[in-house]
């Protein structure tokens, strides 16, 4: 097997997707291992998460810093930080995007009356929560449904997709090209090593 895929993970809050991941990787799912997980909030719970399962943590609170290139990393990153990862840096978003990017997402797409709702793993570009989509998933919106309803039933894909995503990332099976992103059926090189980026 090709030696495991080194991830960092960025979290501002409750951090079930970095349980998922987590989980993904002790069920041997997704080879990986986890180095840092980096939050912008000292109370994200996710530090906690983390600690539990002996991950090292930092938090890098924006507010600290002058600007987001000094602080390096905030909730949308800068494009200094995502030009040292090129398509490297992968994001989840609780929405079929391109259809309701950005925050409020669940309340938008029942103002909207849509019938179908879901989520997007995409790699991250200089826009939020525009780049090149990896995998998506879909579920219904039904007309009871109230933010956290929905927020549940998506969230469920959410921790199904985003493992399987960083495991097709892990086995070099992602090309970007353009907008889009190819799945291939068989890993094309090794890319499951970290590479380091550029020089800053
Ligand atoms: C998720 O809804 C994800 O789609 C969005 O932020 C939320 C993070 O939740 N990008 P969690 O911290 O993983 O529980």
């Amino acid at each position: 097997m090709a030696s495991p895929l080194s991830l960092g993970v960025l979290i501002s809050g409750s951090g079930t997707n970095l349980q998922a991941i987590i989980d993904a990787i002790e069920r041997g799912e997704l080879n990986a291992v986890i180095r840092v997980v980096l939050s912008n909030r000292g109370d994200a719970y996710g530090l906690a998460r983390a600690r539990h399962h002996n991950l090292p943590t930092v938090v890098i609170s924006h507010k600290d810093f002058s600007s987001r290139e000094v602080a390096g990393f905030m909730r949308l990153l800068s494009p200094f930080f995502i030009r040292a990862f090129p398509q490297r840096i992968v994001n989840i978003h609780p929405a079929l995007l391109p259809a309701f990017p950005g925050t409020h997402v669940q309340r938008r797409a029942l103002e909207h009356g849509v019938r179908v709702s879901g989520v997007t793993v995409h790699f991250v570009d200089e826009e939020m929560d525009h780049g090149p989509i990896i995998a998506q998933a879909a579920v219904p919106v039904y007309a009871d449904d109230s933010e956290e309803s929905l927020s549940a039933r998506i969230r469920t894909q959410e921790h199904r997709i985003y493992p399987q995503a960083i495991q097709l990332f892990a086995e070099g099976r992602l090309e970007v090209r353009g907008r889009l992103v190819i799945v291939h059926n068989e890993a094309r090189a090794p890319t499951a090593t970290l590479r380091s980026p550029e020089p800053l």
